[in-house]
């Protein structure tokens, strides 16, 4: 459950971040306008914003200029809402709900499904090529950093282990590698992206960093797993259930729904300590780890 002042900061950050979505979004006046039809449907009014959050919650650390963590922010939003749009297509996860809404397969078809998932994702390069007030070094890092977080060394590559996989009991250590590619690297990259935008951390600090992003990351889908199971279709806005259905390893599926749970928590508590070196700047970043783990949905 987050504080009312994070939950006020969050509502704030959002309503932000939606508008900075819109406007970097095409609009629908441009032909093929079915396509950016089914592009704005599947990014706006809608989601928790965690990965955008991270962004500006980590630009906090090294005083980044706004305007470039805005294009950071919906860099990586673009990349998630590409991921969830390709995610619930009938040849992965075939799901029909998602963020309160049918999918955008069901709603656009599954051709402009595809290709909207594809203008996105070329998009988010696209926002981070023109973002403002950064030097030229360090947007091509950015750029590095998210392709590494979506492609098959990340978010890609973990959702391929994760198609893979269904009907097969993991070892911890191997669903810990799927979850860390199709979930971690992103928020990873959310934070690495906000640190990109401002003054460079220490060394220590940076170490500090990743790792609290490598335990939030591996937290924040456990908590994912959990929810399927715990939480019902219309507080979580997609389908309930569907892990145990489609017969996929979870973290729930592995070790039960209270020791992952439980597992949750120590991650929690791990990627806590891993920011002991930084101050009160961080404090955000430490209010989100909270909020990962112990959101309703
Ligand atoms: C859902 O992500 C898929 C995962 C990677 C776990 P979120 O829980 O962040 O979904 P939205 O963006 O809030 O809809
Ligand atoms: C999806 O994981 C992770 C992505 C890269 C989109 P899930 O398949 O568990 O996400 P949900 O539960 O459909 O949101
Ligand atoms: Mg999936
Ligand atoms: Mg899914
Ligand atoms: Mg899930």
């Amino acid at each position: 459950m987050a504080s009312p002042e994070l939950s006020r900061w969050m509502q704030a950050s959002g309503q932000h971040i939606e508008q900075v979505l819109d406007r970097l979004l095409p609009s629908v006046a441009e032909a093929p306008g079915t396509l950016q039809q089914a592009m704005r449907y599947a990014v706006l009014q809608g989601g928790k914003r965690m990965r955008p959050l991270l962004v500006y919650a980590a630009g906090e650390l090294g005083q980044a200029p706004q305007a470039a963590l805005d294009h950071a922010a919906a860099a990586v939003e673009l990349i998630h809402a590409y991921s969830l749009v390709h995610d619930d297509l009938p040849c992965m996860d075939n799901d029909v709900l998602r963020r309160g809404k049918p999918t955008v397969h069901v709603q656009f078809g599954e051709a402009m499904a595809l290709l909207a998932g594809d203008a996105l994702q070329t998009l988010a390069f696209e926002v981070l090529t023109i973002a403002p007030e950064m030097k030229p070094s360090a947007q091509l890092q950015m750029l590095h950093v998210l392709a590494q977080a979506s492609g098959a060394a990340g978010m890609a590559g973990g959702q391929a282990i994760d198609l893979d996989s269904v009907g097969v009991a993991l070892p911890q250590a191997q669903l810990e590698q799927m979850h860390a590619r199709k979930t971690g690297a992103l928020l990873a990259a959310s934070i690495r992206l906000g640190v990109l935008c401002g003054t460079e951390l220490s060394p220590q600090q940076q170490v500090g960093l990743a790792v609290f992003a490598r335990h939030l990351g591996l937290a924040f889908q456990v908590a994912d797993d959990v929810l399927d199971v715990a939480a019902d279709t219309a507080t979580l806005g997609k389908t309930a259930g569907k892990d145990a259905q489609a017969n996929k390893p979870t973290y729930v599926a592995l070790m039960g729904l209270e020791e992952a749970r439980a597992y949750a928590a120590h991650l929690l508590q791990q990627a806590l300590q891993a920011l002991e070196c930084f101050g009160p700047e961080a404090e955000r970043l430490r209010q989100l780890a909270g909020y990962s783990v112990h959101r309703t949905y």
